[in-house]
């Protein structure tokens, strides 16, 4: 049996955890915060900052595990590099980790050195150079933190008189020691997808059925499995995943995101662990959910096959003020659903738009989609978390 530092403790480590927990590896949960939602449910559990390398290589040298899992992007994700050299497994790789901690790193990658097709872009690191940058990629366009995640410091310029505003958003939700943005040009997509990858070792790559999702202020709303798309743009997203992620290295699951244009397929970005959209595969739409895949890929646990059993939807709950001590109504509602089921992440605090739950609901593949969508949205709405 295995011992995993897992390195991030929100929903998507809790589900994560509950899987290595029913095949019997230990898990030491990791976050900034105590009672963090998987740390409510593994062996042990250790409060650090984890962009402090000091602080990482104490926890990993003081519990030895085999592996470590990223949950997050927000991690000094250097020392990784170090740990793979002691014989640790970090999951997927030390460079599938650090590579997507920057937008910049993954971005060349992609682009320039394996060729997909992804918007056109620059960077800038100042006011002036993202001028000269957005005259290059054309307006509208989008700029983003080459160091943040859900939307933070994101936004469209959409006239000149957006640059300044936009750097100035930029620069106060950027993480990490370096100010510098990327600016790319708005795709106008018809719809954008999620393609879980799963790298395995010596064992060929598997994908998932696309996930569907909508996003809204940088954070997805509502995910839905399987996404319409042509078998042509379908092959195209398979093909630019397996090259990304072979490229990255390592067995795990893979979030490839992707936007579904006119022109075609663009690769936007990915996460080289489970994807939030990716919860909709806890509604069992799947023979394996996406915890488990990563798991299984991790363990070198062979996965025969991955198989689409129904379509499934699932939509966010969440808060909508500041609370230490947040309670939830209408639990009794939702539960009373046919073909729906729900989480409650069991997060210690809330603050406004944080995600607290998730509503799941499923039905036969012959389903519409669309209506699979609703039903979830208006089971979540039954669910109000109170300050
Ligand atoms: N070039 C673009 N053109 C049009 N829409 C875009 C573009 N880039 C991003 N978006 C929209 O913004 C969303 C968030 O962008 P992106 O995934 O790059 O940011 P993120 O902060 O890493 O988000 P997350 O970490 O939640 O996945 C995308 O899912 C898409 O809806
Ligand atoms: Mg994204």
């Amino acid at each position: 049996m295995s011992k995993i530092v897992l390195l991030g403790s929100g929903e998507l480590g809790k589900e994560f955890v509950i899987a290595a927990q029913r095949i019997g590896q230990t898990v030491i949960a990791v976050d900034s915060y105590e009672n963090a939602p998987a740390m409510q449910v593994a062996h042990g559990f250790e409060v650090i900052n984890m962009m402090d390398g000091a602080a990482l290589d104490a926890v990993i040298a003081k519990h030895q595990p085999d592996f470590i899992v990223p949950e997050i992007e927000a991690i000094r994700t250097e020392r990784f590099y170090e740990y793979e050299k002691q014989g640790i497994v970090v999951v997927p790789s030390a460079k599938a980790a650090n590579f997507t901690m920057n937008r910049k790193a993954i971005r060349d990658l992609a682009a320039q050195e394996l060729g997909l097709k992804t918007a056109n872009y620059r960077y800038a690191t100042s006011a002036e150079t993202l001028q000269e940058a957005v005259a290059i990629v054309g307006m509208p366009c989008v700029v983003k933190p080459l160091m943040s995640s859900s939307g933070k410091g994101q936004s469209t310029i959409k006239t000149t008189e957006d640059i300044a505003k936009a750097w100035d958003y930029a620069v106060a939700g950027s993480r990490g020691d370096v100010v510098e943005l990327i600016v790319e040009a708005f795709v106008k997509f018809n719809s954008e997808i999620t393609l879980l990858t799963v790298t395995q070792n010596n064992q060929p790559t598997l994908f998932c059925a696309p996930i569907g999702h909508r996003q809204e202020r940088g954070d997805y709303q509502e995910s839905w499995q399987p996404a319409r798309v042509s078998d042509k743009d379908l092959f195209e997203a398979q093909d630019m995943a397996e090259k990304v992620t072979e490229a990255l290295g390592g067995a795990g699951l893979f979030g490839v995101e992707f936007f579904l244009a006119d022109d075609g397929v663009y690769f936007s970005e990915l996460s080289p662990r489970p994807h939030d959209t990716g919860m909709v595969t806890l509604a069992n739409t799947q023979n394996f959910n996406e915890f488990e895949l990563h798991l299984r890929a991790i363990l070198s646990l062979p996965i025969a096959e991955i198989t689409l059993e129904k379509a499934g939807a699932s939509a966010v709950i969440a808060a909508t003020a500041d609370s230490t001590a947040p309670t939830y109504s209408g639990i009794e509602k939702i539960a009373a659903l046919p073909k729906t089921d729900f989480r409650i992440f069991g997060k210690p605090t809330s603050r406004p738009y944080r995600r607290m739950g998730v509503a799941l609901v499923t039905e036969s593949l012959e389903t519409p989609i669309e209506s699979v969508i609703e039903k979830a949205k208006a089971a979540a709405k039954l669910v109000t978390v109170h300050p």
